[in-house]
């Protein structure tokens, strides 16, 4: 960190924040990184619509302080569609007819993909629970829980 600087990467790109610590990172990748894609729902960490990994890990950027972030590794749907896994994810989540309102999709394929890296055949079980912080208004989870599995079956070898 120089001075009150906050050094990270976005997508494989370095960043450097100089700003308010208590910002949220949801609000600097869609106001200052122009990266629309997590979304505010709730911003109280309970949806899911505003989902990236951190480190790998999948979180809600809605209740992720800046001055938290000093070196670690942020991705956003916006990388993730850009490589073949999360290209898998997003034709499997379109062919199984896991988008209606499109709302929390970009959330759901960020946990898919979570789920995925750490269990790449999951069970309908495993894949209700990985999707399990992520709220969807509009399918009933049914084709969610069946485009997680097609993108496991297409993308062999992939995870
Ligand atoms: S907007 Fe972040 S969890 Fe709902
Ligand atoms: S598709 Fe509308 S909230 Fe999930």
């Amino acid at each position: 960190m120089k001075d009150n600087k906050i050094e990270f990467t976005v997508n494989g790109e370095n960043k450097i924040y100089d700003g308010d610590p208590l910002r949220r990172l949801l609000d600097v990748l869609r106001e200052d990184y122009e990266m629309p894609g997590a979304k505010e729902g709730c911003g109280e960490g309970e949806c899911g619509a505003c989902s990236i990994l951190l480190d790998g890990k999948l979180v809600n950027s809605c209740v992720v302080a800046m001055g938290t972030i000093q070196g670690k590794e942020v991705m956003t749907i916006e990388g993730l569609k850009e490589n073949e896994r999360g290209k898998c994810i997003v034709e499997a989540f379109a062919d199984a007819g896991a988008v209606q309102c499109g709302f929390c999709t970009p959330g759901m394929v960020m946990a898919s993909e979570a789920l995925l890296r750490q269990n790449p055949k999951p069970d309908e079980q495993a894949i209700r629970k990985g999707i399990s912080g992520n709220l969807c208004r509009c399918t009933g989870y049914d084709q969610i829980v069946d485009a997680v599995k097609m993108a496991s079956e297409r993308g062999d070898g992939l995870w």
